[in-house]
């Protein structure tokens, strides 16, 4: 049923670069890395990542803030840290050795239910379901399961998989090939709101298809997200070449990240806490100062920068323990983008 998607993918995909060479270890680093990532975006970045970190080993003896540098480029920090510790985990827990049991692997911080199986299936080639976005979307079409996307609709999918109802042609045989291929169809023919029937491999034995369904399954339910407007004052304090900064809690956006003293100016969202207020007394004309926009979560940010003298930051802004002179180095110093950002300007 699925040897036309099998010969397309190994065709046109077979060149990523954690499909050259195999390993459990690889597996883990790049099965982390593709999690919210593009595939574009780990192939520009992890053969740096992996010059580094060549072995689970040179991994685990490392630390947060090195591998959050060395995970520049690729965002979600979370990631990072998860892999770290799962790292540390294994090393210390596991003689080094990545476990291929769904059970252990579930059990080590910073692996969830999508790595482990990706582990098992696509590293160690057994027969195993890594249900990411794609393939989420992908089963669902083919064999019309009519449930709204999310932890239902995988659920669903685990269940009919393990209990023989569907994918009997997955075997330890083709574990990896058909994992990575269903994974290449969804972000290159079968996408949320682009398909491409026509180019599809396996259109034949696509039930969406068939009762041309494909537009509607996996049923996807809009949640109205609310936006406020937040605006930021960005204060420089440069000393020596180097400027003032400091890193992000665990409970903050963008933890471990290096951010500039950063203060709320105005938010249409009265309990954000993520940020102090800025100072009262001193009423600043933002009209005159640069900005630059940036986004998180359900923020629009007008950010505003106020580059000052350290004395005049004293006098007038709150201080943070955390605050101290970083070198102004944005290979060596892991800055949020919106720092980066800024600092380019
Ligand atoms: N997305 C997640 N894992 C992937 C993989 N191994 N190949 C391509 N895309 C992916």
């Amino acid at each position: 049923m699925f040897k036309k998607l099998l010969k397309w993918s190994s065709e046109q995909h077979s060149h990523l670069p954690w499909r050259e060479n195999r390993s459990l270890y690889l597996t883990l680093v790049s099965e982390i890395m593709l999690q919210q990532t593009t595939v574009q975006t780990v192939v520009n970045h992890i053969d740096r990542f992996l010059k580094k970190y060549p072995t689970l080993q040179s991994l685990a003896q490392s630390n947060e803030e090195e591998v959050c540098i060395a995970w520049k480029g690729l965002g979600y920090y979370r990631r990072a840290r998860n892999l770290l510790s799962a790292a540390q985990d294994i090393q210390l827990n596991y003689d080094g050795k990545i476990p291929t049991d769904i059970d252990t692997l579930k059990s080590i911080k910073g692996i969830g239910e999508y790595t482990a199986n990706a582990i098992i299936a696509i590293g160690a080639g057994k027969r195993a379901l890594a249900v990411d976005a794609n393939l989420e979307r992908v089963i669902a079409r083919i064999y019309a399961i009519d449930i709204e996307k999310g932890v239902k609709l995988q659920k669903e999918i685990y269940k009919r998989f393990h209990s023989g109802q569907i994918l009997k042609e997955l075997t330890d045989n083709n574990s990896r090939e058909l994992n990575e291929a269903f994974m290449d169809l969804g972000r290159v023919i079968c996408q949320a709101r682009k398909v491409e029937c026509i180019l599809c491999p396996v259109k034949k034995n696509c039930l969406s298809f068939e009762r041309g369904l494909v537009d509607t399954i996996p049923k996807v339910v809009e949640k109205k997200k609310e936006k406020h407007e937040l605006d930021l004052l960005r204060v420089i304090v440069r000393k020596r070449g180097k400027i003032l900064g400091y890193t992000k809690s665990d409970k903050e956006w963008l933890q471990g990240q290096v951010e500039l003293p950063t203060f709320i100016l105005k938010s249409t969202d009265k309990e954000i806490k993520q940020y102090p207020n800025a100072p009262k007394v001193i009423s600043i004309e933002t009209s005159s100062l640069p900005k630059i926009k940036s986004s998180i979560t359900k923020y629009k940010i007008t950010n505003y920068i106020l580059e000052i003298k350290e004395k005049d930051f004293k006098g007038t802004f709150r201080e943070d323990k955390r605050y101290h002179f970083v070198k102004e180095d944005v290979d060596s110093i892991n800055f949020t983008s919106t720092v980066i950002k800024i600092l380019k300007k």
